[in-house]
């Protein structure tokens, strides 16, 4: 009879060799996954009569990882801030350096505050934001059908009280708020291709593609934002590195003076949060 730890680690030998660049940190949640437990907790465990479904289910879960298949989109389900947020192919799965939206923005919130997530996805930029003050009024907007219908799920499950707005950038929404955050496509043309395969093959284009330079959306949601920002209002835009020269030019284009650029854990300018002049 196996025992665990020597499915678990010829698993994990069978990703490495399938060139899978996070083998262990895979293997290790598609085994928590399938065995509700984690690998150090079930070491010493034989593999008995009522665990071999919980072992095959294991193993056909590799063979999805080992043939590309993001390991969030076997299990469902991404880590991001604070919570678990429910993924599949529909949603660009959420990224840690999108949780330094969360870092710098969440001081600035105070109750009754307006706040919109506009591009939302899997909604955990401002659910995160609610979970950080549940006395904010939240509004998460897509121009993606599955995108709403997939944030509606995790603000469900993560008891956010939230409203839903289906819009191409502002097209459909008429309100003001206090604060608006944003993650829009920004891949430029030619750094499509230099994605990683899984990339390209599992999440959607339309969250990835920002045009020519990468800030086609961008800089149309900068000719939108001001017409629906409150008196000292604030936006807080994600965006790719190396585009901090560009999206600055663009702001003074745009009259945006009151501007502060954030870099990440790699050092490299990534957001920058604006306020509005008057
Ligand atoms: C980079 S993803 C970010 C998703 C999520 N906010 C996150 O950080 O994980 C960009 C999102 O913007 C949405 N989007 C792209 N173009 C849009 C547009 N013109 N209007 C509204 N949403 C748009 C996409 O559907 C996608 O959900």
């Amino acid at each position: 009879m196996k025992n665990k730890q020597s499915l678990f680690l010829s698993k994990k030998k069978l990703l490495k060799e399938a060139g899978c660049d996070d083998y262990e940190d895979s293997a290790k949640r598609l085994f928590s996954k399938a065995f509700g437990m984690s690998p150090v907790q079930s070491y010493k465990d034989q593999i008995h009569e009522r665990s071999n479904e919980k072992a095959s289910l294991f193993s056909e879960m590799v063979s999805c990882r080992a043939v590309g298949v993001p390991t969030s989109h076997i299990v469902c389900s991404r880590s991001f801030w604070k919570n678990d947020f429910y993924v599949d192919g529909t949603v660009l799965d959420p990224r840690p350096e999108s949780e330094l939206i969360i870092d710098v923005t969440k001081n600035l919130l105070f109750d009754g505050m307006t706040v919109l997530d506009i591009g939302c996805g899997s909604g955990c930029i401002g659910i995160s934001l609610y979970k950080e003050n549940p006395n904010i009024t939240l509004f998460l907007a897509d121009f993606s059908k599955k995108a709403l219908s997939l944030s509606k799920k995790n603000a469900e499950e993560l008891q956010a009280d939230c409203k839903f707005i289906r819009s191409d950038l502002f097209s459909n929404i008429d309100s003001k708020f206090d604060l608006i955050v944003t993650n829009l496509p920004y891949i430029a043309k030619d750094d499509f291709c230099y994605l990683q395969k899984e990339i390209i093959l599992y999440e959607p284009h339309e969250a990835l593609y920002g045009g020519q330079h990468g800030l086609d959306m961008i800089k149309l949601f900068l000719d939108g934002v001001n017409r629906h920002l409150n008196k000292n209002g604030i936006f807080v835009i994600e965006f790719g590195k190396g585009q901090d020269f560009l999206l600055k030019e663009e702001l003074i284009r745009s009259n945006f003076n009151k501007v502060s650029f954030y870099k990440d854990l790699n050092n490299v300018n990534r957001l920058v949060c604006v306020k509005k002049d008057t």
